[in-house]
């Protein structure tokens, strides 16, 4: 992993660089990270780098030239890549954990571009920036911590970095929740003793702690990320289920009829609202619409799932073949001949974590087993951890990427998973 910083002050980003793990991995030749002066770029005299803002106000704004020619030289020094460049801002999507495991997957070169005094010139982010990352909703003076940031994030789960993958795998915000609480000798500090059940030495038992703890413990310090957070085994579910005092509900279903589209639409927007939260650009643009949803109902493959009268969620299933899925970066698990697929699976806040995506998702196997196809294929975007893990749970293989023909959402990238009967 190649990462270079454009900063206006490498002298305070390059001692972090070089310190302690990342220091020994750059020695090792693992990783590579420069920081590179804006300011050796510039065409005046002056080397000038910002200059007052177009229509008044308070600041400086830095200039795209020494920006782009700075990006153009450390883009020719490293040669052909697969290159992100990414804007330092406060204006970007909320860095996370999922992004520094995206970036660390998908790219071997990144640009970290960090802004300085009123931020940079919106043509060079327009032209130039492939994404911007924010580290958080608040305003720094610079790009460089949040450079460093995720740097640090990124290069710690390149292979060899760290000892062990594990190191990293088990560790807060890997697969939706915090850590377990960690201790160290002596035995007793203070009054206070470790936990009986870590000095006992049973793996089994310490596993199953552990895994209660990083329930608790998410519960109580980020319930964003415990409601988003789906069980894996019935062993959690059940840890869930006793923490929330909320137990499965029972649901009804049935096709949907062209008068329930106003049912349809609601869940949808919260749908929409929920992966919004969670930082996920996907159905952020305005899809799935009335018309849409009008469409599905009339295909007679739209469900309707109630509980106690009231709309709960929804699932589609298709069994036309779906042309977005005739590409794949990537293989399918079948050869396409017999394949049934799940859109629109969305559930209303009020019943999330209460078992109706898996009732959902059963039905429409169900009824495409009982159809006699093979499998059944579902698409979701990256991010959509929440997705990803219940499809994961429920036994459906990641097959690779496509892309959605649909033009109107931001990011066209989607997963595509298989179950396989
Ligand atoms: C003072 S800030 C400019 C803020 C800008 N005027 C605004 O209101 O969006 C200067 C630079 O610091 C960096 N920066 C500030 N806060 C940041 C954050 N939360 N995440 C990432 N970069 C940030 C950006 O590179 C930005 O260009």
């Amino acid at each position: 992993m190649r990462i270079d910083i454009l900063t206006l002050f490498p002298e305070a980003v390059r001692p972090m660089m070089d310190a302690s793990i990342l220091g020994r991995a750059a020695k090792k030749g693992l990783i590579e990270i420069n920081c590179i002066q804006i300011r050796d770029f510039t065409d005046n005299k002056q080397q000038q780098v910002d200059d007052y803002p177009y229509g008044g106000g308070w600041g400086c704004v830095m200039m795209a030239q020494p920006l782009k020619a700075c990006l153009d030289w450390v883009t020719e020094q490293a040669g052909p890549a697969k290159r992100r460049v990414i804007y330092m801002s406060p204006q970007g999507a909320r860095f996370d954990q999922g992004h520094a495991r995206r970036l660390v997957s998908e790219y071997d070169h990144l640009v970290l571009v960090c802004g300085h005094y009123e931020g940079v010139d919106e043509r060079f982010i327009e032209k130039c920036c492939d994404e911007e990352l924010s580290l958080g909703d608040f305003v720094l003076t610079g790009g460089e911590i949040p450079a460093m940031a995720i740097a640090d994030s990124v290069c710690r789960m390149v292979p060899g970095v760290l000892s062990d993958p594990e190191c990293y795998m088990g560790e807060s915000h890997w697969d939706g929740l915090l850590e377990y609480p960690q201790y160290t000798r002596p035995e007793t500090w203070e009054g206070l003793t470790v936990p009986e059940v870590l000095r006992q030495g049973v793996h089994k038992d310490i596993q199953a702690w552990r895994r209660e703890q990083q329930l608790i413990r998410t519960q109580a310090r980020r319930p964003d990320m415990f409601a988003a957070y789906a069980p894996r085994t019935a062993e959690e579910q059940l840890i869930v289920d006793r923490l929330t005092g909320r137990e499965k509900l029972t649901y009804d279903c049935r096709p949907a009829a062209a008068e329930d589209v106003d049912d349809l639409a609601a869940i949808a927007a919260q749908a929409s609202e929920y992966l919004r939260q969670c930082g996920v650009d996907q159905w952020q643009d305005g899809f799935p619409d009335r018309e849409t949803l009008l469409e599905d109902v009339a295909a007679g493959g739209c469900w309707l799932f109630t509980h106690d009268g009231a709309a709960a969620g929804m699932i589609c299933l298709y069994t036309r073949p779906e042309p977005d899925y005739d590409v794949i970066d990537g293989v399918w698990r079948t050869d396409g001949t017999a394949y049934a697929t799940i859109h629109r699976a969305a559930v209303k806040a009020a019943y999330r974590g209460r078992g109706l995506a898996d009732e959902m998702f059963q039905l429409c196997e169900d009824l495409a087993l009982g159809r006699g196809y093979g499998s059944v294929r579902v698409d979701t975007h990256p991010d959509n951890r929440v997705m990803r893990r219940l499809l994961e749970r429920r036994g459906y293989a990641l097959c690779g990427q496509i892309t959605l023909a649909r033009s109107t959402e931001s990011d066209r990238r989607r997963l595509g998973y298989e179950k396989v009967f």
